[in-house]
């Protein structure tokens, strides 16, 4: 089999031990980006002046299609080399919104409970994208949480959105054609192929990572928020962990500060 380091997700079976059940209340998108989108416009529905407050070490690639989606954003200091926000740089008004990520999921949310307890007025969202599993993400007590699904598990898209608070969640516009998801499943399986061919280089390589850059560009578009019903049925039945990868993954290599955080 070739040697791949890193890179997009080939088509795999689940493994279907350490096994947690998803929120019984919870709404799929096709992206991470949508599922906070959604869950932004949710929020602002009723609080029309409502900011959202981000991390300063984020995707650049989501701060720009919450802006494209009319989000206005303002910025606080965390990233993974802290031990946790700088929350003296959050300066909130009533009725803002603010992204709180689990990095890698390692973290415990301990410090944003007694914020979010000491800030009622405020939305506190959570970002679970790097561990859906993790022990702060099964025990939150935010107003929303949501995580990409296609990043821990090999699925060519989908996301999932939940609120810990029980309040009302927004569900997906519905679509066309799933073109972005489709294209990405083709890569995965031109990917599998290619690992399974033993051959280095190889044209199938080629073409996995053309579909992959095609899929890439259309899925996270603003008109694309349903999760395909390729990813429902078989991402809401299993999943998996990857925290031990994630932890050694940190212990080994700490992150540059510049680098960007798209795993
Ligand atoms: C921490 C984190 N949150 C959210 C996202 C957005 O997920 P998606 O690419 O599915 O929109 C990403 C990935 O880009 C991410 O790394």
């Amino acid at each position: 089999m070739p040697h791949e380091i890193g890179g997009e997700y080939h088509l795999d079976d689940f493994p279907c031990r350490d096994v947690d059940p998803w929120p019984a209340r919870r709404s799929f998108f096709a992206s991470g980006r949508a599922a906070l989108g959604a869950l932004c416009r949710r929020w602002i529905e009723t609080h029309s002046h409502a900011r959202l407050w981000l991390p300063d070490y984020f995707c650049p690639e989501v701060v720009s299609s919450l802006c494209s989606r009319n989000i206005r954003v303002a910025f606080y200091t965390d990233n993974p080399q802290r031990a946790g926000p700088e929350l003296s740089h959050l300066y909130v008004l009533p009725g803002d919104m603010v992204l709180a990520v689990n990095y890698f999921g390692v973290r415990s949310g301990d410090q944003w409970s007694a914020w979010r307890e000491s800030t009622p007025s405020v939305a506190l969202i959570e970002d679970h994208t790097h561990d859906p599993q993790s022990l702060w993400a099964r025990s939150s007590r935010a107003d929303f949480a949501f995580a990409s699904l296609r990043k821990t598990l090999p699925l060519p898209d989908g996301a999932i959105a939940w609120s810990p608070r029980e309040l009302s969640l927004p569900e997906a516009a519905p679509d066309g054609p799933p073109i972005g998801s489709s294209l990405k499943l083709a890569a995965m399986l031109y990917k599998r192929r290619y690992l399974d061919s033993g051959e280095i280089p190889t044209s199938l390589k080629e073409t996995f990572l053309e579909l992959q850059k095609r899929g890439e560009q259309i899925l996270p578009e603003p008109n694309n928020e349903a999760i395909s019903q390729r990813a429902l049925s078989s991402g809401t039945g299993a999943q998996r962990r990857c925290r031990q990868a994630a932890v050694h993954f940190l212990a080994c290599r700490p992150l540059p500060v510049q680098c960007r955080l798209c795993i």
